[in-house]
């Protein structure tokens, strides 16, 4: 018997990059994302003699998997499983593919061994082994904030259907993972002023979200993503995970922006630019920026749902 789950890849609009001094992998500050619909994780687990795990097709030895079931079997009774799990979009570059991943992983292994969690247990699970995954068991909007540091829906995906166009300009894994890349920021002269600004950033986030103000929510996303970045770049040794496609889709977007159309940009730890639009705006932006040089390929997606179990 198997069971599979699937969860989709979020974009945080409001950044997240630090964690808080202590155990459990929490955030040192809040952030709000976008979870989007067509780039899918799905995830089959069943019981078997060991435990092992295969990722699009190949075997692999993963330490923050390990590291994930060996924290459910903290609390739970977990017996030894198989697991296979497989992406539509490209794995470890930027795009999210551990927020999908450790949301669909959860979640099926909590239906399939019983465990009778719910979304915010779910999400405090998955926050733990990557932070950004927290956001990946709801849909829509969500906010990921203290005390709990469980995720929490903020509106649904229906109530303002933003569109996502994926700019990809470079394939294979990115050069320094988001966790060792956070713990270095951590020691910036900014980055003191990046988590207390991020507070600010993320109470201003919600209330643009609840008002949908797309060109207050667009400048606040950009400044976001660029501070973010400007922290990076400010870190020993300097982060820079941004190619020349990259910046040339930088600028494109905000000239399309210039001209009237309704899109602004975020890039995570990665060189994939996301351009987020009203959908009128969509198939324009998807033109303009696979007109671009360096960009190889285009994904579009609109707002999902959270993390859930597949029927069989
Ligand atoms: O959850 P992690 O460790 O993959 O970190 C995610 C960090 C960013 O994607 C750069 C920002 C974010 O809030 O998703």
């Amino acid at each position: 018997m198997t069971t599979t789950a699937c969860a989709h890849p979020n974009i945080a609009l409001v950044k997240y990059w630090g964690k808080a001094p202590g155990p459990g992998n929490v955030p040192a500050a809040p952030s709000l994302s976008i979870t989007l619909d067509t780039l899918v994780t799905r995830t089959s687990v069943a019981f078997a003699a060991t435990d092992t795990f295969e990722l699009d097709g190949h075997t692999v030895a993963d330490s923050k998997l390990a590291a994930c079931l060996a924290d459910l079997r903290t609390e739970h009774d977990v017996p030894p499983l198989s697991i296979r799990s497989s992406n539509n979009f490209p794995t470890a570059a930027g795009l999210a593919s551990s927020a999908s991943g450790f949301a669909a992983l959860v979640t099926a292994i909590n239906a399939h061994c019983a465990l009778g969690m719910d979304d915010t247990r779910r999400s405090i699970f998955a926050r733990r082994a990557s932070g950004s995954a927290a956001r990946s068991i709801f849909g829509g909007f969500v906010g990921l904030a203290g005390p709990e540091w469980s995720a929490a829906p903020v509106l649904d995906a229906a109530s303002w259907p933003l569109r996502v166009v994926v700019a990809v300009t470079a394939a294979g894994r990115k050069s320094v993972a988001s966790s060792a890349g956070m713990r270095l920021s951590m020691a910036s002269p900014y980055y003191p002023a990046w988590v207390s600004s991020t507070h600010d950033d993320f109470d201003t986030g919600l209330a643009l979200v609840g008002a949908r103000d797309f060109t207050a929510l667009a400048e606040l996303a950009e400044h976001s993503c660029l501070k973010m970045h400007g922290l990076m770049l400010a870190t020993r040794p300097g982060l820079l995970y941004w190619n020349a496609a990259t910046l040339a889709c930088l600028h494109r977007i905000r000239e399309l922006r210039a001209e009237g159309l309704p899109v602004f940009f975020t890039v995570d730890a990665g060189p994939q630019v996301k351009a987020v639009c009203l959908p009128e705006a969509a198939s324009a932006v998807a033109t303009a920026l696979a007109e671009l040089p360096g960009v190889i390929q285009i994904l579009e997606a609109g707002l999902g749902e959270g993390a859930r179990v597949e029927q069989p």
